[in-house]
Parts: structure tokens; C-alpha cells; sequence
């Protein structure tokens, strides 16, 4: 039976980086979680038994969220199982590299697909509950790319900075009905997606960084919990780059 105490949180792509980082810091923070990926997360027993440590609970919804009408079935079983949500985290998201004059339309729509309309798909999905219970707040991982855009990368890019625009727009629709939208743009953060990169890109790469150093996923899922908490009751419409001061 469900209690008016309890808060319940979704996060798109919770099985592995960041998205399971943000899954492991809600549980901390006293959040029932439900996440929804292709494949259930790496070290599922390591989160069902943290999710035990912190009296909460933690379910996987298996969705690939490219899949409209997977998507849409997802979010009305989870709202079958929640009765509300208090917290969406869209985190979920892919690259598909190449250069424009090489690039598959394939590769333009799937990454806008992924990146972009399912943030649409959910938001419209749980905005009405939300909206109807006057509370509720939407956490949208975009990038520091969707701020200062990266050859190679123009769907990603695209994808990140429509993110954005889209965040803000929803704020200013749902502000009056205290449902608070923001986002948070990592910048280079240790997790599958960056490891592909080679030692010497690495290196490159934090030499450009004002702090000197990659981040850890957990400090993005830091910035998620502070977004989602009372602490940030009037903070909307923004974007936090959690980035090492690259994009100061
Ligand atoms: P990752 O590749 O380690 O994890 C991505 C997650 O999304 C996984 O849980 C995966 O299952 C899920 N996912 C991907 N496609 C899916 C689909 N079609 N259906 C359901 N789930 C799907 O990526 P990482 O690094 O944890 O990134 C998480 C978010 O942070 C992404 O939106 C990414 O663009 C963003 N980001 C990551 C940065 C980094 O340096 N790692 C930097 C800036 C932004």
C-alpha cells in the first residue's frame, strides 16, 4: 500500500553509468525507483540490496525507449505500479558519431530518438499526473556538447540542445502548477560512453579541463539530488553543467 511519505522516482537508462549512479544516490535519498533500459542493471543484487539497506524499493522496467509504443506501455504499467511520481529523470542516451557528409539519416533520427523524443514521450506521459497533484519535478540530462556543440557530433549535439530548449519551455508551462523542469549537462564523466576513448584522448581531454580531472557519475547524480530536493524548491528552467569548469 502506498503512503503519502513515500517519494517515487523514475530514471530512463538506469542499468549501467549514470543513469545507475542517479538510481543508487535516489535510493539514498529515501526514493522507491523505477528504471527503465533495454537489460537489467549491471550488479541488479548490489541495488536491490541497497535499495533494502535504505527501506526503499527498486524495479526494472525492461523498455527500449526508441520504441514509441514500448515506451508509452512502460510508462502506464509504471504509473499501475506507483499511483503517482515525484521525480523523472530522462537520462537515457546514445551517441552515433560521424562527420555530416558521412552521416546515415539512420544515425540522425535514432540519436534524436533516443535523446530527444523519448524525453518528449515520458514528460507528456507523467506531466498530467504531475500537474493534477500540483507537485512533481522532470531532471533532464543533456550535455556540455548540446551547450558548445563537438565536430562529429551534430545529432548528439542537436539532440542535447533541443533538450534544453524543450526543458525550458516545459518549465514556464508547468511553473504555475509547481512542477519544476531542469537540466544537468555532464561534461566528461568516467562511464562506458567514454571509454572507448583511447589514454592520449583522455589526456587531451583533461587538459582542457579547468579541474584537471574526468568525473565520476556519482557527481552528476550529486547535481540530480540537489535539483530534485527541497533545497532547490525555487530553482526552474535551469541547466547545471556539472562539467569541471569546461564550460565556464
Ligand atoms: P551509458 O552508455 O553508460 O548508459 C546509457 C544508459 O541508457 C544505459 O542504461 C542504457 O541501457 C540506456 N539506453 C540507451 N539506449 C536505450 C534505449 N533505446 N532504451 C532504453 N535504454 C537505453 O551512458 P552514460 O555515459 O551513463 O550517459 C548517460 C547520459 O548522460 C546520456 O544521456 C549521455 O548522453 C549523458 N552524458 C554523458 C556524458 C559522459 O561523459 N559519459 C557526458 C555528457 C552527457
Amino acid at each position: 500500500m502506498n503512503t503519502s511519505e513515500e517519494k517515487h522516482a523514475i530514471v530512463t537508462g538506469g542499468s549501467r553509468g549514470i543513469g545507475r549512479a542517479i538510481v543508487v544516490r535516489l535510493l539514498k535519498d529515501g526514493y522507491r525507483v523505477w528504471y527503465l533500459s533495454r537489460t537489467i542493471a549491471e550488479q541488479a543484487e548490489d541495488l536491490a540490496s541497497i535499495a533494502e539497506q535504505y527501506q526503499q524499493s527498486v524495479t526494472w522496467i525492461a523498455c527500449d525507449i526508441a520504441d514509441r509504443t514500448s515506451l508509452e506501455q512502460a510508462m502506464k504499467v509504471v504509473m499501475e505500479q506507483t499511483g503517482w511520481v515525484d521525480l523523472l529523470v530522462n537520462n537515457a542516451g546514445i551517441t552515433r558519431d560521424a562527420l555530416i557528409m558521412r552521416m546515415k539519416d539512420e544515425a540522425w533520427n535514432h540519436v534524436l530518438q533516443v535523446n530527444l523524443s523519448a524525453a518528449f514521450l515520458t514528460c507528456r506521459a507523467l506531466s498530467r499526473h504531475m500537474v493534477q497533484r500540483r507537485q512533481g519535478c522532470i531532471i533532464n540530462i543533456s550535455s556540455v556538447v548540446g551547450l558548445v556543440g563537438n565536430p562529429g557530433q551534430t545529432n548528439y549535439a542537436a539532440s542535447k540542445a533541443g533538450l534544453i530548449g524543450f526543458s525550458k519551455s516545459l518549465a514556464r508551462e508547468l511553473a504555475s502548477r509547481a512542477v519544476r523542469v531542469n537540466v544537468v549537462a555532464p561534461g566528461f564523466i568516467e562511464t562506458s560512453m567514454t571509454e572507448a576513448l583511447g589514454e592520449p584522448a583522455k589526456t587531451q581531454l583533461q587538459n582542457q579541463i579547468p579541474l584537471g580531472r574526468i568525473g565520476s557519475a556519482y557527481e552528476v547524480a550529486d547535481a540530480v539530488a540537489y535539483l530534485a530536493s527541497p533545497a532547490a524548491s525555487y530553482i526552474t528552467g535551469q541547466v547545471l553543467a556539472v562539467d569541471g569548469g569546461m564550460t565556464m
